[in-house]
């Protein structure tokens, strides 16, 4: 896992760890695509700073880097007794963890490295700071498998030549390798497969313009930008054969958030017969959350809607705005839910029961 390696496009991690261990690197997703920038986050702020603002984002990759972020934290403390340090790692946890409210992974990934350093307290710090140096990458190249799965998956469910309609970002940059949403086409195209993808821009900060058809060009992969409002015109059209979306977060019933829009494309392929599907690791599904209603939505800055993206502010001053930053998808306009364990389908209670049960058994 090394930073400076970074590519963001279907071959390199866009998390890492600096040569020293000390830092975590990132690709600034915000300066994408007119810069390739790294970051490199020493301190507790500039780790906050850059999950709360979208440098790093994507549900898998906030988890990973906050993995990353929750090993330096550990190595900066400095207390040899185990529960002194065990407070303030903690600590670190919390604060990290209050960045963003929706994706389950930030909290997930925090909470596997505060069990793994609890679990090895005995060693010491020195031996802790081994085992979570270990776990973080292990998050990694586990997510780099499920990715890799997941697109096998997601591939046997498409044929040469469709036409594939995605919202948001659930590439490599929103994940290690592949993807999740776009994992398929990477694959595909790795073996020669063509699609048609068409990205919907993804208001109000684009991460479909800026992110996802960066990287399907760069994989040479025939990409087609959207704005939001044009997806029933390309589907109407019969452009459309399936949808792939990413998830932040998925309910025990199927019930899925994903990035604003998401539930309105599901809409719209239902009315137009189209296969609507949800692709993510197993670790997104939320067991804790019964249904949609349960899922905490990120509210986010008017600025946003406003102004960030554009030269001139684009709507008057005072104007009131709502700026949620997920939508939650019914269950009943999903086709399947794409998982590295195989593809669930409804009765998603049913199906996803058995897939933590059969998990727990393993
Ligand atoms: O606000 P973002 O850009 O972090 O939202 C990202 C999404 O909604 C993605 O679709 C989701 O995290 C899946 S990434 C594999």
């Amino acid at each position: 896992m090394d930073g400076t390696k970074a590519t963001g496009y279907g071959k390199a991690e866009n998390v890492g760890l600096s040569s020293d261990g000390k830092k975590v690197v990132i690709i600034d997703q915000t300066e994408l695509p007119a810069r390739k920038v790294l970051l490199e986050l020493g301190t507790p702020g500039e780790m906050y700073d850059a999950i709360r603002n979208l440098k790093v984002r994507g549900a898998p990759a906030i988890g990973i880097c906050a993995a990353c972020c929750m090993y330096c934290l550990a190595r900066q403390i400095e207390a040899e007794d185990m529960d002194t340090f065990m407070r303030e790692l903690t600590a670190y946890g919390d604060y990290l963890d209050s960045s963003r409210p929706t994706a389950v992974n930030l909290s997930w990934a925090i909470r596997r490295m505060l069990k793994t350093a609890r679990a090895h307290m005995q060693e010491g710090r020195g031996g802790v700071l081994d085992v979570l140096g270990r776990e973080c990458r292990n998050i990694q190249e586990e997510d780099i498998a499920m990715c890799r799965a997941i697109s096998e998956y997601g591939l046997s469910l498409i044929r040469e030549g469709d036409g594939i309609l995605t919202h948001c970002n659930a590439g490599p940059l929103a994940t290690s390798r592949y993807g999740t949403a776009l994992g398929p086409l990477m694959l595909g195209a790795e073996r020669g497969m063509k699609f048609k993808v068409y990205a919907d821009e993804t208001r109000p900060l684009l991460q479909g313009a800026r992110l996802t058809s960066y990287e399907l060009l760069q994989a040479g992969i025939d990409v087609t930008l959207i704005c939001d409002n044009m997806a029933a015109t390309v589907m109407k059209n019969g452009w459309v054969q399936a949808c792939f979306v990413g998830c932040d977060r998925v309910a025990a019933n199927g019930d899925t958030a994903n990035k604003i829009g998401t539930s309105g494309v599901a809409v719209l392929a239902k009315y137009y017969g189209i296969p609507f599907y949800v692709l993510g690791p197993s670790s997104t599904i939320d067991m804790d959350c019964t249904t949609g209603d349960g899922i905490e939505i990120e509210l986010r800055e008017e600025e946003e809607i406003k102004k960030k993206y554009y030269k001139h502010p684009m709507a008057p001053d005072g104007v009131k705005c709502y700026n949620p930053a997920f939508d939650v998808t019914d269950h009943s306009l999903i086709t399947g839910i794409v998982t590295e364990e195989g593809i669930l389908e409804a009765p998603y209670e049913e199906s996803i029961r058995r897939l933590f049960d059969q998990k727990e058994i393993r």
